[in-house]
């Protein structure tokens, strides 16, 4: 029998990830060489000690199984409303917070909750692949704003001015930026809150990586930026600030419609976060491990410089990001092009990067060059 699949799955890519992931096991099975992968952006510091003992004893509670109910628990609630009061000076009401399972459970679902059939949402080119993929699965369309080298990957309003049509319902905003690893102050980020209102459009601002900052920089939220939550909602996850990726735990923070409309997309999708991943996160917000926080960032940053030098002996050329996972890199003039680029390498090196392309046209003659994977036996591939 032929199983009749949607018309909806032409409408999207799979994941560039799991795509990548499915050729790595073949490089590795051919070759019988396991492959140096910076791919994947995998936060790979192992936990606070402190949080997971924390968890071993959540796990436990009589409760720990049963379904968590909807929205955040009160500990959860609270314990994000300080940390956003001390981290940002940003007051949230109860109703302007939501648990995600990871941000991209934001990136998945909010399509759902703001755009119908058609519908335009600016997205960044390049960009996270998890912006664009759900917005064409439910037949909207994302159009893109370029972050050019040019224009130092910032966002140019001009360019926004001419894309913003009468079907434009939001934009998609990220920075730290996954993959340039550019950031934004807030003073920057301003003017696209006037851009949006100007227009009568939301923002989508994910700020995944805000606690993944070098140098002494600290990235803003763009809720401290007066009359935002007029239009803004803001995406977190416990994911890389904490090395909790594999627990799924996030949140979404800032406009009360836009958070009620995605909760009650997600009241059909999902049965809420575990309430042993809602204790621990409440914990984690309210139990600051300043000494691991601290190591995490110096692994990051050792390895970003090692990684670094290693690719620079490809003929890649790159800035050294101020954030995020990645070094966002230049392919060689002699290069065909990124696509090619990878998959020599991989054949040939075993070493695994992601074609900037996965990221949007604007990636071409790019890669990105994750950070965070254990680099050992780097000697051994370069
Ligand atoms: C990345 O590698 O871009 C992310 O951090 C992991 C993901 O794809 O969700």
């Amino acid at each position: 029998m032929i199983i009749r699949l949607s018309k909806r799955l032409e409408q999207f890519p799979e994941y560039i990830f799991t795509r990548l992931n499915r050729t790595i096991a073949e490089v590795e099975k051919a070759s019988g060489r396991k492959v140096l992968n910076l791919g994947m952006g995998t936060p790979d510091v192992p936990p606070s000690a402190e949080y997971l003992a924390k968890l071993g004893e959540f796990v436990k509670s009589p409760e720990a199984p049963l379904y968590p109910g909807y929205g955040a628990s009160r500990e959860f609630r609270e314990a994000l409303q300080a940390w956003y009061k001390t981290r940002f000076n940003v007051t949230l009401a109860p109703d302007e917070l939501y648990p995600l399972l990871g941000a991209k459970d934001g990136t998945g679902h909010l399509p759902l909750a703001l755009l119908d059939e058609g519908d335009e949402i600016l997205t960044p080119d390049p960009g996270y692949p998890g912006f664009s993929g759900p917005v064409g699965m439910i037949g909207a369309v994302p159009v893109y704003y370029r972050l050019t080298e040019a224009n130092d990957f910032k966002i140019d309003i001009a360019e926004l001015e001419k894309k913003v049509t009468k079907k434009t319902k939001g934009i998609w905003v990220n920075f730290p930026s996954n993959p340039t690893g550019q950031v934004a102050t807030l003073e920057e980020l301003r003017p696209l809150v006037a851009f949006a209102k100007k227009h009568g459009i939301c923002i989508l601002y994910d700020n995944a990586y805000a606690e993944i900052t070098f140098g002494g920089y600290k990235a803003p939220s763009i809720l401290e930026i007066e009359g935002a939550k007029d239009v803004a909602v803001e995406l977190g996850s416990f994911s890389k600030m904490y090395s909790f990726a594999g627990f799924r735990m996030g949140w979404i923070v800032g406009n009360r419609d836009i958070v009620a409309a995605l909760a009650k997309v997600k009241s059909q999708t999902d049965s809420g976060l575990s309430t042993p991943l809602q204790k621990l996160g409440a914990y984690a917000l309210s139990h600051p491990d300043a000494e691991w926080s601290k190591e995490m960032l110096k692994s990051y940053e050792e390895r970003r410089d090692i990684i670094g030098k290693h690719i620079a002996k490809l003929g890649l050329t790159f800035a050294v990001p101020k954030g995020g996972l990645y070094l966002w890199a230049k392919i060689p003039e002699s290069a065909k092009d990124s696509e090619t680029f990878c998959a020599e390498l991989l054949t040939k090196k075993q070493i695994v990067l992601t074609p900037g392309t996965a990221f949007g046209a604007s990636g071409e003659r790019y890669v990105r060059v994750s950070i965070c994977a254990n680099i050992d036996k780097i000697d051994e591939y370069f």
